[in-house]
């Protein structure tokens, strides 16, 4: 069976997933999604990425991309020096998820079969983005809304997307 490439992100309406370095929103639920829908599978992420404070790691296999010489590897962590590197470690994994950041998404997408996209329905200041979408190569799957309440200051949609073209 082919790997399946899936991104997955949360981005505000203009685009933002990051400002200094951090996550604009807190959004618990959307944590609880990203927890059931990525256990047990490999992650790849950027380097800024996984110094990040919010930084989310795969208790499985996590592989970092970076030039650095002087990476601080956790357990469950490798180094790659490029995607196609990256990808090469995964080679016998059936589904890999991407986490970022803008960097990494930017150079990701294309390859993607799925897109886990959360859209916080709320526009932010940031430094980070996630890249325009060509939303005629992408069908949504399914989309749950979530209002605001006590517990999250913004609305926000959990969409799965699967490549058509
Ligand atoms: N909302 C979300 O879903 C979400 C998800 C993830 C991250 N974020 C946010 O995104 C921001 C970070 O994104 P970012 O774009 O600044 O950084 P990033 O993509 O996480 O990491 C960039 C770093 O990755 C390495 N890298 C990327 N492409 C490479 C390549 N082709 N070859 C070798 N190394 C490569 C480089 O590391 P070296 O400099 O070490 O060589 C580069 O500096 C933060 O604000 C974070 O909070 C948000």
């Amino acid at each position: 069976m082919k790997k399946q490439i899936a991104l997955i992100a949360a981005m505000s309406e203009n685009r933002v997933i990051g400002l200094h370095n951090r996550l604009p929103w807190h959004l618990p639920a959307d944590w609880e999604h990203f927890r059931r829908t990525t256990s047990g599978a490999p992650f790849i992420m950027g380097r800024k990425s996984y110094e990040t404070a919010d930084a989310l790691l795969s208790d499985y296999k996590n592989v970092i991309i970076s030039n650095s010489e002087n990476l601080a590897l956790c357990s469950h962590c490798k180094q790659a020096h490029s995607v196609a590197e990256a990808l090469q470690l995964l080679a016998d994994e059936p589904l890999v998820f991407i986490l970022g950041g803008a960097q990494v998404f930017e150079q990701t997408i294309h390859l993607a079969d799925l897109m886990y996209l959360t859209i916080v329905h709320h526009q932010f200041d940031g430094d980070a983005f996630f890249p325009e979408v060509n939303w005629a190569e992408w069908e949504l799957l399914k989309q749950d809304n979530h209002p605001t309440d006590e517990r999250h200051a913004y609305a926000f949609s959990i969409n799965v997307y699967k490549r058509i073209a």
